[in-house]
């Protein structure tokens, strides 16, 4: 029977650093998600948490990529095509590019509203731009946009880990889920 251990670096399969930042990211996400869209019918005091939170997330990503860019990732499950292993990856630097995106936005966005960014009321962040109404407005827009497309590659990227499990029965979603 093969050993049983906690595998740290990628090597193998997905090693348990690389899968607690994936879910951890991921259940953080959902609640950002729904504290950013329900915010008005929230209490008072919604969006200091969503800012917050959206910090934790962006650091929590950076800290993610430069352990990924360390650790390496496991070799390619057997049977899948260089084809899919390319679409893959595609999508999982589409992911990186919005996890960072995403909270960027937002933080440009409070700035050019005149808003500084706190973290749990412990830290302010640098303000990156100056004041600006009509800049506030686009990047809004923008805050909301690159959401829904990282709602839309997310909910694609599930569905193919789904599809691997179920139909091809390949190790594909349970390496990252308990790393074998
Ligand atoms: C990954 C992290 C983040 C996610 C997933 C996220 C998601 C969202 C979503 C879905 C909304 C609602 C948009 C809409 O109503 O169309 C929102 C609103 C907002 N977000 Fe974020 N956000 C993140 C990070 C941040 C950060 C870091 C900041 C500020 C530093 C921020 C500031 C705001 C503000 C101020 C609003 C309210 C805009 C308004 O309705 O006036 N967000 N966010
Ligand atoms: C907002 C949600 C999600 C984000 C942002 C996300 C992001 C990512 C990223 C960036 C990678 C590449 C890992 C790397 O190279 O560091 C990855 C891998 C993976 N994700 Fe997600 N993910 C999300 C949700 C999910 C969900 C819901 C599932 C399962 C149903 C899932 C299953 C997987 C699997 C199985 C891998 C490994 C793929 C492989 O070995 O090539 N992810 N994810």
């Amino acid at each position: 029977m093969p050993e049983a251990r906690v595998t740290l670096k990628n090597t193998e399969t997905w090693g348990i650093v690389s899968r607690s930042f994936h879910w951890l990211i991921v259940v953080l996400l959902i609640v950002q998600g729904t504290l950013g869209l329900f915010h008005d019918d929230l209490p008072r005091g919604t969006i200091r948490l969503h800012v917050s939170l959206g910090i934790t997330i962006l650091t929590l990503a950076i800290a993610r990529l430069a352990w990924r860019l360390y650790a390496g990732r496991p070799a390619p499950v057997a049977g899948v095509s260089a084809g899919q292993r390319r679409v893959a990856a595609i999508g999982h630097f589409v992911l990186y590019l919005l996890l960072f995106a995403v909270p960027i936005t937002g933080w440009l966005m409070s700035n050019y509203g005149d808003h500084a960014v706190h973290w749990f009321g412990l830290l302010e962040l640098p303000r990156l731009v100056a004041p600006d109404d009509a800049a506030h407005e686009i990047m809004e827009g923008r805050h909301s946009q690159l959401f829904w497309a990282l709602v839309i590659v997310a909910v694609l990227h599930a569905l193919a880990a789904v599809h691997h499990h179920l139909f091809r029965r390949n190790t594909t979603l349970t390496r990252m889920l308990r790393g074998s």
